[in-house]
């Protein structure tokens, strides 16, 4: 069967898309933790911008930004489903969302890294500037920023 590798990314529209892109989220960031279901939302994705990798009519990777001020967006969520992290996936989402901060006024994007990520955004241009929060008391963070 042809399997289509370069995904789409937009912003979820659909309700099937958007179920899948919150499972995903469940999935990856929360499950693995024992946390209940309804702890990957928080208020502020209503007002956020979304991204997804869609591949084959299902999301692969998603993530979401939102404006803290004028000039700054942080980072939240960034989720790649294990069967394809590592293959540009998060990169793709990752621009997106630097693209869309950037079109809503952002020079700076700001996010705290799970300790496994912290390679990543490195070699996507990111720096360390600070420690951030221990989640679930046993997942240490660095706070990361770049210019865009
Ligand atoms: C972290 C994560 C979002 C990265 O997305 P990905 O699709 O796996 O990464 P990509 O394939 O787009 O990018 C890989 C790049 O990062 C680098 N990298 C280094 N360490 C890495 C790591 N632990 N995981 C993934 N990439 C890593 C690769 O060398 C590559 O660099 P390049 O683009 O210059 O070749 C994804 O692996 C993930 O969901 N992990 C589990 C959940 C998580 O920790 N989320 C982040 C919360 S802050």
């Amino acid at each position: 069967m042809y399997t289509e590798k370069e995904p789409i990314v937009k912003c979820p529209d659909s309700e099937i898309l958007w179920e899948q892109y919150y499972k995903l989220r469940y999935e990856v960031l929360r499950k693995p933790w024992q946390q209940e279901v309804g702890s990957e939302t928080d208020p502020s994705d209503e007002t956020s911008t979304h991204g997804a990798a869609i591949i084959n009519n299902e999301i692969v990777a998603g993530g979401r930004m939102h404006l803290i001020d004028t000039e700054t967006a942080q980072v939240r969520y960034m989720a790649v489903s294990p069967i394809y992290q590592g293959q540009g996936m998060g990169g793709k989402v990752l621009q997106y969302l630097e693209n869309e901060g950037k079109k809503q006024g952002a020079k700076k994007i700001i996010l705290q890294a799970r300790e496994n990520a912290i390679n990543f955004y490195l070699a996507k241009g990111y720096t360390i500037t600070g420690e951030g929060i221990l989640l679930f008391g046993v997942i240490p963070h660095k706070w990361m920023e770049k210019i865009i």
